[in-house]
């Protein structure tokens, strides 16, 4: 049908984009600094919990893409620091074998691994002895020789022992002479209580400027390019707001369950894994306001601003799921409760639907609903906005009685195959992953993509009474098929609030 004006671009050497266009506060490098200055400052980034799963999938692997991209300063050094005995060859043993090269520059990579791994050290120690971080002190100081030192720590340990771990550090390995700055991954607490005490605690040791709260979709491409799209494009902003815009749709879907993660997810659910950061993040930055400026604090205001216009979320406009187990062409899938790790009698949600709202001008009444689960039949992320319909439609006859079919809607596909089904003026990718592109922020200071304590304290506020009204009236999971579509019970939440879902119903993209 020639009418709908869907056109899928993708975003990898999208023809259209003649201009790179920076996301905002991202001319690199930010301050560009004298040749002096290179050589006087040294840059050490200690990755605390050196020996687990994030710091070897993600956080050197970020690393070494850095490095290979000639992004990293020239001094710098990586330090791995766990309670496991490790000589600096194990390290190096342990994390070359994720270290991978870009698949389109393959130029120098072993040469350029090695060099990498040359600057990789380890330090073993305990998360809660000074002594041990006095240690990696002593380390950093003979690696930075005298030279101004700005000193990473990226957090990558349980939430229990972020305090410990700040304590120590801050107390023994801070930097004397140049910054010192902490990455903190989340779960930032499980509700307001607990997260309000995790901040005052760490802002005994550190201030606010120090604390770099990572939410890794902030840096995927396509959320990043958001607010590209948004002011960038003429044709899109007339459009973002409740006259044109009949629904937001989040949704986050993985093929997968908690395999291994089972004892980490059961103590957490779908909610505050993915909901209340990640998918909340999405929707502050879809929905907010122009800012000021694209200085950080200026975006950060316009989005603590739409958390706090929210209309508080109540338990009928929320579905829980929990995968089960079933067989499917001679294979069988596990059911949720099958994990060792996970309580056989366990409510944990898997699965969540919500529908939001945004008490203000701009959206008031427009349904923003999330979905999120695991164990589904796709892994998916994306966001799709759902325009109105077009009023005395000449071509009506063609899409019968079914207008939803007519709808406009702009897709921006997360992942995988990152693409926006619209002819827009678009950013060209820049760096692909998450973490290189948080990790290289907090480097250079940019606070943009990370959040700010009021922010938490917002997005708590929001989940932290349905979370409590769930557990507390032990509300049972509707279970769905491993593998399935999820809940039926997302579509009549949808259906209260007049919305289909968009990645549901057939289309031409999919
Ligand atoms: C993490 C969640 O934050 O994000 C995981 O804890 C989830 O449960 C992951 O699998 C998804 O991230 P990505 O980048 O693989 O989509």
């Amino acid at each position: 049908m020639a009418v709908l004006l869907s056109a899928e671009i993708s975003l990898a050497g999208n023809p259209l984009a003649k201009e790179r266009i920076e996301p905002p506060g991202k001319e690199r490098p930010s301050i560009p600094m004298s040749e002096a200055e290179k050589e006087e400052s040294t840059l050490s980034i200690t990755v605390v919990g050196a020996s687990g799963d994030l710091a070897n999938k993600k956080i050197f692997p970020a690393l070494f893409a850095l490095f290979y991209e000639d992004c990293l300063p020239e001094n710098f050094t990586v330090f791995g620091f766990a309670r496991t005995k490790l000589t600096d060859e194990e390290l190096r043993n342990m994390i070359s074998k994720t270290l991978t090269c870009r698949i389109d520059k393959r130029e120098n990579c072993d040469d350029k691994m090695d060099q990498f791994l040359k600057r990789c050290f380890y330090q073993a120690g305990q998360y809660n002895s000074e002594e041990s971080f006095l240690e990696l002190d002593k380390k950093l100081k003979e690696k930075e020789a005298g030279k101004l030192s700005n000193r990473l720590f990226y957090l990558s340990i349980p939430p229990n022992i972020f305090v410990d771990v700040v304590r120590c550090a801050s107390h023994r390995a801070s930097s004397t002479n140049g910054w010192t700055r902490v990455i903190v991954e989340k779960p930032f607490g499980r509700d307001s209580e607990s997260s309000g005490e995790l901040t005052r605690c760490l802002k005994q040791y550190l201030t606010e400027d120090q604390i770099f709260r990572i939410d890794h979709y902030l840096g995927k491409e396509l959320v990043e390019n958001l607010s590209v799209l948004r002011f960038s494009n003429l044709v899109f902003e007339p459009l973002w707001s409740r006259n044109y815009i009949r629904n937001v749709q989040l949704i986050f879907s993985e093929d997968f369950g908690t395999e291994g993660r089972g004892g980490y997810f059961d103590n957490y659910g779908i909610i505050r894994d993915i909901m209340q950061n990640h998918l909340l993040q999405i929707l502050a930055l879809f929905a907010m306001e122009t800012p000021v400026s694209l200085e950080a604090e200026d975006i950060r205001n316009e989005k603590v601003k739409v958390l706090r216009s929210m209309k508080p979320l109540k338990l009928e406009d929320v579905i829980v799921g929990q995968y089960k187990g079933h067989g499917k062409g001679g294979k069988s899938y596990p059911a949720y409760t099958d994990d060792p790790t996970v309580p056989k009698d366990s409510l944990t949600p898997t699965f969540a639907a919500a529908a939001l709202f945004i008490n203000n001008a701009r959206w008031d009444g427009i349904p923003f609903l999330m979905k999120a689960g695991k164990a589904l039949h796709v892994k998916r992320a994306e966001i799709r906005v759902q325009f109105r319909h077009v009023p005395g439609n000449l071509y009506k006859r063609n899409f019968g009685t079914d207008l939803d079919k007519a709808t406009n809607e702009l897709v921006l596909r997360v992942q995988p195959d990152e693409a926006i089904y619209l002819k827009i003026n678009n950013k060209v990718p820049e760096i692909p992953d998450a973490y290189e592109r948080l990790l290289l922020d907090a480097i250079e200071g940019e606070r943009r993509l990370f959040i700010r304590s009021d922010e938490l304290d917002a997005a708590w506020a929001l989940f932290t009474p349905l979370l409590r009204e769930l557990e507390e009236k032990k509300i049972f999971p509707e279970l769905y098929p491993y593998g399935s579509r999820g809940p039926v019970g997302a579509h009549y939440l949808a259906a209260k609030h007049n919305v289909r879902w968009g990645d549901l119903s057939g289309e031409i993209y999919e």
